[in-house]
């Protein structure tokens, strides 16, 4: 995305995503209910624009405000989550999609004929990744409301694969590693660009770890719902016992159990659970007590940038498992499979160790906290990593609902221990 013609292609693909998704659901659907991970689609739409105008048109060019009146609605740190869906607060679908239409004719424009300079392409990207964040979190609504998938995703419920799933482990050795965009990365690097939460990066000093070569799968899962899991407080933290019963939790979200067969809701379509497929839809709370009952852990977020970069002190360093470029056939991102492959699948992704899958298909819960590296400045927009940073667990990889544009194996992404809405998953390490 690096000279004009990539970007207005990636600005051109994104805008029809988000219009897509939005214009798939009819008047009825639009009007969605409150829900504490989800937001009323025209809001995340006008949202979305206003980014656009915000940072590019406002900030480079003093371009006046598109109406002053509804500055403060489409701004997320102004209008609390509740809020949005106040009744007759923001413009109809009409409205906001003229709103859209007009901000991104004009940054279209303004992208064909001005000279682009390294800031601004750092500007175009970040707004651009913006919107692509609210991709991923208008897919998952779709999940959380029933609704059907993304019209563009591929109509893959899954196929029955009767191989053999390797369940062990891959041994990451002891070294010195690098976590991180590397520190040369300028803060308007262009070629790198990364978001301010995975810079500067650093090397760490690694022990030996043994990783599972897969994500965990609905059979090994089921065995732990079935030898009574969640009804074993001894699996579960303090924490983790607090949220099971303040939800009542007794399986992954959208799981349901009917004439003994366990049933997974694929957006739409209730599906019986397949065993190789890859859990998701579980807490952070799940993921802890599944591993204390396998014996196993959930690595820090460093074995698991390691374990899928493996980028030594001394050598090459890639952004991805299999080198420095996004290969979208390798993974399961932009709602290809909605993570309906087999946790076997995709070797071509795999990691210098044999990891799989891990980039795209699923968050991967991290046992660490979201904290800054040292040396973090923030970025243009200070709420990309700030607010989340103390309380949030770190999840890697993004998942099947991700933009492929968006993603490298550097990048941190941070959720509170309770999400399950989201597409989240995990892998496992010996102890
Ligand atoms: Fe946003």
């Amino acid at each position: 995305m690096n000279n004009k013609q990539s970007l207005l292609a990636s600005l051109e693909q994104s805008r029809e995503r988000v219009l897509e998704l939005l214009n798939s659901l009819d008047a009825q659907q639009a009007k969605v209910p409150y829900l504490p991970g989800i937001n009323p689609p025209i809001w995340e739409v006008g949202h979305a624009a206003f980014f656009f105008e915000r940072f590019i048109l406002q900030n480079l060019d003093k371009t006046p405000s598109y109406n002053p009146a509804l500055d403060d609605i489409w701004d997320s740190f102004e209008l609390a989550h509740e809020d949005r869906w106040q009744e007759g607060l923001f413009p109809d679908k009409p409205d906001t999609l003229r709103y859209f239409d007009d901000t991104f004719n004009k940054v279209k424009q303004r992208i064909e004929t001005k000279a682009l300079t390294d800031s601004d392409l750092y500007l175009y990207k970040y707004a651009i990744f913006h919107l692509n964040m609210h991709i991923e979190s208008m897919v998952w609504a779709r999940q959380s409301l029933g609704y059907a998938p993304p019209p563009y995703a591929s109509n893959n419920t899954g196929a029955e694969n009767t191989r053999s799933i390797d369940h062990n482990d891959v041994e990451v050795p002891a070294g010195r590693y690098r976590i991180g965009m590397p520190p040369e990365s300028a803060h308007y690097a262009t070629e790198d660009f990364c978001f301010d939460n995975e810079k500067p990066g650093f090397v760490v000093e690694m022990e030996a770890f043994k990783i599972s070569k897969n994500l965990v799968s609905n059979a090994q899962y089921l065995a732990f719902i079935q030898s009574g899991g969640y009804e074993e407080d001894q699996h579960w933290s303090m924490a983790g016992l607090k949220w099971r019963d303040s939800h009542g939790a007794r399986h992954p979200l959208f799981w349901k159990k009917e004439n003994g067969i366990w049933l997974e809701r694929h957006f739409d379509q209730w599906l019986p659970v397949q065993a190789e497929l890859p859990v998701k839809h579980v807490s952070y709370w799940e993921a802890q007590a599944y591993c204390k009952f396998a014996g196993r852990r959930l690595p820090s977020e460093f074995e698991w940038e390691v374990a899928a970069l493996g980028n030594r002190e001394q050598g090459e360093f890639n952004k991805f498992p299999w080198g420095n470029t996004m290969e979208t056939h390798r993974v399961d991102m932009d709602s290809t499979h909605m993570a309906r492959l087999p946790v076997s699948a995709l070797p071509e992704g795999d990691s210098p160790f044999g990891c799989r899958q891990m980039i795209g298909t699923v968050w991967e819960w991290t046992d660490s906290l979201f904290f800054p590296y040292n040396g973090f400045t923030m970025d243009m927009y200070p709420f990309m990593s700030t607010l989340q940073f103390g309380d949030h667990k770190v999840v890697r990889g993004g998942s099947c609902a991700t933009s492929s544009i968006l993603i490298r194996g550097t990048y941190r992404q941070a959720y509170t221990p309770d999400r399950n809405d989201v597409f989240v998953g995990f892998r496992t390490c010996a102890q």
